[in-house]
């Protein structure tokens, strides 16, 4: 199996990339590619831990090479938050170095599962699949949006006001990935009836605002990067279960999968050899997060538009 990362040595990229090169099977290939010239020097450096995980960095006009034969490729490429911006502060900057680096992906590897972690991920990933429907190659199988940081998130914040360990939480998580459209459905947590049901909207506020939360600590430094990468990590791992064969490897994740909520939507995905194989119906709500639901389901579409209406002009623009 081949993965390789685009945006490679960048906040994310380079953990996601060192996880990857520890913990991708024995025999694998991890390929780092980033428009900072000194990428080769970052596979050098992961060269060094003595995993059978053979990698290789290439910048500047290698973007080809570095895709070709990919299976898995996760794409962070891209600006990250500053206080005070929203995601969708960073579409203008980085719909175009997703809609530039998948178009590459539909040349070199168009069978690859793209993994896109770059915000606004709510626009950017139906954005990917306009640019990929265009070059002939879309399976909505195989592209997805990495929201699974919000699982992480919920699953660490469920777990301590619940007073039990993480490993114990299961946490499904849908919708999208921004503000209001994360919606952890707690009342679906095992053993979750211990939390007042009072607490439950600041519970929920705080999950759908720990990213913001990020970029406020690190005061003009960017967003999430370490957990964001073993998010990555954990996401990009699955699909690759999935691929070499594994039954029943479930993530949660962003996908054209038929939800009657959005087109686009975060749900539960069940991994197969071709990408995901079948969606998670989304269960029993609460009264609240249906409440929550209908209220994001706008939102979201509104998000969704805005990624297709500008690969529609990129496209034109692009040929
Ligand atoms: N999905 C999520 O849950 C989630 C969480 C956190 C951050 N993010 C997003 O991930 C993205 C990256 O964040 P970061 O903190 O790693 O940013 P960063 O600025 O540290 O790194 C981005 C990297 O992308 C590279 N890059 C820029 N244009 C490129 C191109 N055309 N081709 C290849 N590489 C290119 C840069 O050189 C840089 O190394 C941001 O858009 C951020 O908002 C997503």
């Amino acid at each position: 199996m081949k993965v390789a990362v685009l945006g490679a040595a960048g906040g994310i990229g380079q953990p996601l990339s060192m996880i990857l090169k520890n913990q991708l099977p024995a025999g694998s290939e991890l390929s780092l590619f980033d428009v900072a010239p000194f990428t080769p020097g970052v596979a050098k450096d992961l060269s060094h831990i003595p995993t059978d995980v053979k990698v290789e960095g290439f910048t500047g006009d290698d973007l080809q090479k570095a895709l070709a034969g990919a299976d898995v490729v996760v794409i962070p490429a891209g600006v990250a938050r500053k206080p005070g911006m929203t995601r969708d502060d960073l579409f203008k900057v980085n719909a175009s170095i997703v809609a530039n680096l998948v178009k590459n992906c539909a040349k070199a590897c168009p069978k690859a599962c793209i993994c896109i972690i770059t915000n606004p991920v709510n626009s950017t990933v139906p954005l990917a699949a306009e640019v990929l429907k265009a070059e002939g190659v879309y399976d909505k199988h195989r592209l997805f949006g990495v929201t699974v940081l919000d699982v992480l998130r919920s699953e660490t914040m469920i777990a301590q006001e619940m007073g039990v360990s993480n490993e114990r939480v299961v946490v499904p998580v849908i919708g999208g990935h921004s503000g209001t459209t994360i919606l952890p459905l707690i009342s679906q947590v095992i053993g979750s009836e211990v939390i007042c049901q009072d607490k439950i909207p600041q519970l929920t506020a705080d999950i759908q605002n720990a990213g913001t939360a990020v970029v406020e600590a690190k005061a003009g430094a960017g967003s999430a990067t370490l957990s964001m990468a073993a998010a990555g990590a954990r996401f990009a791992l699955k699909v690759l279960r999935g691929l070499m064969g594994e039954p029943g490897v479930v993530e949660y994740g962003y996908t054209e999968g038929g939800s009657k909520y959005n087109t686009f939507f975060a749900q539960g995905l069940v991994f197969g050899k071709n990408g995901w194989e079948r969606t998670l119906d989304i269960g029993t709500l609460s009264a609240y997060e249906q409440q929550c639901l209908d209220a994001l389901v706008p939102e979201l579409d509104g998000n969704i538009k805005k990624g297709v209406d500008f690969a529609k002009t990129w496209i034109e623009e692009n040929k």
